[in-house]
């Protein structure tokens, strides 16, 4: 009694200070009464589930009580006019087919698998069903289900669709949590939240207390956080006999988790679509006459250098797609085709995503089609907002009487996400840009045609430079498979893919799992920052495990870098980094540069390293190109001309002079716009973290000290650095573990007779036939002995002696000195 007696006061208090801060039009007065919202991100992971009745007298009185209030307001609704269309409609849904078995499924498993296609009514119909059958069983008194989502989106959208389904508000018996943000009342017996969520709550709660049901829903994406989450479940049921597992995924790969499980039960949910047409690149150029114009735009010099570029790297360390395109176009017969259809397809550029294309088949199905939204798949936020700024102003798509154009991507408001269910008014067809959420994680009702430009950006890894990252790359064939079922759902439906058969016949059968698309390093730093004990152990109980001497490797390069101490424990350092979704070097520069007030040259030199070099090498204009390059640099470092070129492109506001600025300094435009979101992308991730307070002017105020910033880059790049050897007409480089390297010829140091520092640091090398360096930095001795690896407190020795054994294989006697002279004033 004393518990809920202090739990009331906590509510009204909440209640009270949400009606005094916020707009009460917010808040309609139904929904005041019972719902919370939280606002810190912290609240709910302690917030300790509903209390179990001690005794058979008060506490369970009340919730006896309140569980009433549960099956009354069902029955009401399923008895109200709105309520029986609504039974009506979801009678109607593949899954509602199967309810009795899966709810027999679930009563004699402790652990079940669910596959079924998109839409057929996995992630609202399941959840509900058990928490219809606990409010018949004994009025959902005790029950208390958590279903978890990848995205956020999902789940806001899903939540507030089941409580719609059910005639509720939000936070009724159905609630949502995503980082930040929640809508949970006390009756709220459902929980939507990400995978994040739960992981967390998981930490303060290992045994999940009060919880009968989880949920995993899209488990056949693999996202990493999904596969953790596996991993820590496996673990709680043996220790929790009476909590019930449901996995659910959209494609058929039931059996790997049935048997990770031990062999659980597996139900499968036959679906039912429309026939799709497919359409390939050569069949669209075939039937609509459209034809690819040769790349001769200054963007495109980019993409051209990048495709020569793999080309010379060796089979084995090539990105693994790319080369296997380059197999399949040529291995194509397309002598079928005409001989336009042909050419054609000869100036087909697999690194870019035809905007033209997309604008011209939209055309073309707006005019010829008869009714039906289309879905464009793109790869990425970018992307789509550049499309949309373009179709804007476009006589048929920026008219609201003929299209409603919409985008749908993981960061979008929720306004917005609502707008992508709602039914255009008759005559308006309805067009989506989409990322790869669209897939299978949200399902669009009326969609007749998918646009498919094969790429995906959101969890893509680009194994030629080992990054994580934000360059698309090809999907699978399960995925396209994936788009192209959107479009069969009510009727039979098209589906234009941007890319040739025999590309498609390229793909891989599935991608490859996140946890081994990952990098190992940032994966690590995730096991840490979770908490979930030592690394090795922990990976080799996944459902599919990186190798372990690779995984040895990145614990290592995480304790050079200062991540991780000795005893494999996170550092401060280390802590932060985990909350930065990109290589730990880059994150280490984001944070110094954020705490030594340079940051926005920081921004841009992470963006820079995170995205294709803006910088353009035409093959034809190699010597004119390099030298635009080479204006640029004043500091012997390929990074601080990035800064400039990118300054100087932000000084130059209006479109033309944009143009002019990029042709003449041979930039990408693409590249810099990427580098530009990324920017904010990165400040506002900054922020998230609490490392900056949103205030741009105090993190910048020694914004203009290039050598602070060149010192940042050094914290960064280390242990990646080469010495420089002088000799009488030129100098030459080396690194400990390569001997001789050379740089690139892009390089602006490549342009020097000499470097006036004795060190460069670089970011990355590659093995062609020598060692090369891409990007580099000049640095001096202080810099680095000051900046290069973590001086952490106690271990400063050990810091010397680390840079001690690259000073002495380099005999820089002079070096050795002031690393003595340094220790004395650092003791
Ligand atoms: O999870 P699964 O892909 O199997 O399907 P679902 O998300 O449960 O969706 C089942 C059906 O609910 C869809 O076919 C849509 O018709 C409908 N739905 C909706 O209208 N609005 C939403 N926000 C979500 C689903
Ligand atoms: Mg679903």
């Amino acid at each position: 009694e004393v518990n809920l007696h202090t739990d009331f006061l906590l509510r009204v208090e909440a209640y009270l200070r949400e009606y005094l801060s916020k707009k009460s039009d917010r808040f309609p007065a139904n929904s005041l009464a019972r719902t919370s919202r939280i606002s810190s991100p912290d609240e709910w992971l302690f917030e300790q589930p509903e209390p179990m009745p001690a005794s058979k007298n008060t506490l369970d009185k009340i919730l006896w009580r309140r569980s009433l209030q549960l099956r009354d307001r069902q029955e009401y609704w399923e008895a109200s006019v709105e309520g029986r269309r609504m039974v009506k409609s979801r009678r109607s849904l593949p899954a509602s087919k199967q309810r009795d078995s899966v709810l027999t499924a679930i009563s004699q498993n402790q652990v079940i698998v669910i596959s079924g296609e998109t839409g057929c009514g996995k992630t609202t119909q399941i959840p509900q069903f058990i928490l219809e059958s606990e409010i018949e069983a004994n009025r959902g008194a005790f029950c208390s289900i958590i279903c978890t989502q990848p995205r956020r989106i999902s789940a806001m959208s899903v939540s507030e669709r089941v409580a719609y389904e059910r005639g509720e508000q939000l936070g009724e018996s159905v609630g949502y949590k995503v980082r930040l943000e929640g809508v949970r009342g006390r009756d709220t017996r459902l929980l939507f939240c990400t995978t994040g969520i739960l992981l967390r709550r998981l930490l303060v709660d290992r045994n999940l207390r009060g919880v009968t049901h989880v949920i995993v829903d899209e488990i056949h994406e693999r996202g990493m956080n999904e596969d953790f989450l596996l991993i820590i479940l496996k673990e709680l049921l043996s220790r929790r006999p009476e909590l019930k597992l449901v996995l659910m995924s959209a494609t058929l790969d039931a059996e790997l988790f049935s048997s990770y499980f031990g062999g659980a039960g597996v139900i499968h949910i036959p679906g039912f679509t429309y026939p799709v047409r497919s359409h390939f690149l050569e069949d669209i150029l075939e039937m609509t006459r459209y034809r690819l114009t040769p790349y001769n735009q200054i963007d495109d010099y980019g993409q051209e250098r990048m495709w020569k570029m793999n080309k010379q790297i060796p089979k084995k360390r090539k990105s693994q797609i790319a080369f296997v395109v380059e197999d399949a176009l040529g291995a194509a017969d397309f002598k079928e085709f005409s001989p336009e259809t042909q050419e054609s397809l000869s100036c087909w550029n697999p690194d870019c995503i035809g905007f033209n294309l997309i604008e011209f088949l939209l055309c073309d199905i707006c005019e010829n089609e008869g009714p039906g939204g289309i879905l464009v798949f793109m790869t990425g936020w970018d992307d789509i907002s550049s499309l949309k700024e373009k179709l804007q102003i476009h006589p048929i798509f920026g008219n609201p009487d003929r299209v409603m154009l919409l985008a749908c991507h993981g960061s979008m408001a929720s306004f917005e996400q609502r707008l992508i269910f709602e039914e255009p008014a008759s005559g308006v067809r309805k067009i989506i840009l989409a990322t790869n959420i669209a897939e299978t994680s949200i399902t669009i009702n009326d969609v007749a045609f998918v646009i498919d430009c094969g790429k995906a950006k959101e969890t893509s890894y680009d194994a030629l430079n080992n990054t994580p990252c934000l360059l698309p790359s090809w999907i699978s064939k399960v995925s396209a498979q994936q788009r192209r079922g959107r479009a069969g759902r009510v009727r039979p439906g098209q589906c234009y893919h941007l890319y040739p058969k025999c590309v498609y016949e390229a793909f891989t059968e599935y991608q490859l799992p996140e946890i081994l698309r990952t990098p190992l390093q940032s994966l690590c730093l995730q096991i840490k920052s979770l908490n979930l004990g030592s690394i090795s152990e922990f990976l080799s109980r996944a459902l599919q495990s990186p190798e372990l001497l690779a995984v040895q490797k990145a614990i290592e390069y995480l304790k050079i870098i200062g991540a991780l101490d000795e005893n494999e424990y996170l550092t401060t350092l280390g802590r932060y980094l985990s909350k930065l979704p990109m290589e730990p070097k880059l994150g280490k520069m984001l944070i110094l540069g954020a705490i030594l007030g340079c940051l926005d040259p920081i921004l841009t030199v992470v963006a820079g390293l995170s995205v294709r070099d803006p910088f353009l090498t035409p093959q034809d204009k190699k010597d004119l190109a390099e030298a635009a390059k080479f204006q640029f640099s004043r500091d012997h470092s390929d990074h601080l001309a990035l800064v400039r070129a990118y300054e100087g492109w932000r000084n130059a506001e209006e479109e033309s002079a944009v143009y002019d600025y990029c042709w003449k300094n041979f930039l990408s435009i693409q590249s810099l716009r990427a580098i530009d979101s990324l920017r904010k992308e990165f400040f506002s991730l900054l922020k998230d973290t609490g490392l900056i307070d949103g205030n741009k002017s105090i993190c910048n105020s020694e914004g203009n000290d290039a050598n602070l910033t060149r010192a940042v880059i050094c914290y960064g790049m280390y242990p990646g650095i080469c010495s420089v050897v002088h000799n009488e007409r030129s100098f030459s480089l080396k690194t400990m573990e390569d001997g001789q390297v050379l740089l690139y010829s892009n390089s602006v140091n490549a342009r020097e007779t000499k470097i006036p520092y004795p060190w460069l640091v670089f970011n990355e090398k590659i093995k062609v036939n020598s060692v090369f360096l891409r990007d580099s930095t000049a640095v001096s001795d202080s810099t680095l002995i000051l900046f290069g690896g973590s001086i952490s407190k106690g271990d400063i020795d050990g810091h010397l002696k680390m840079l001690g054994g690259y000073l002495e294989f380099f005999m820089k006697p002079a070096v050795a000195e002031i690393c003595q002279t340094l220790k004395k004033e650092l003791d």
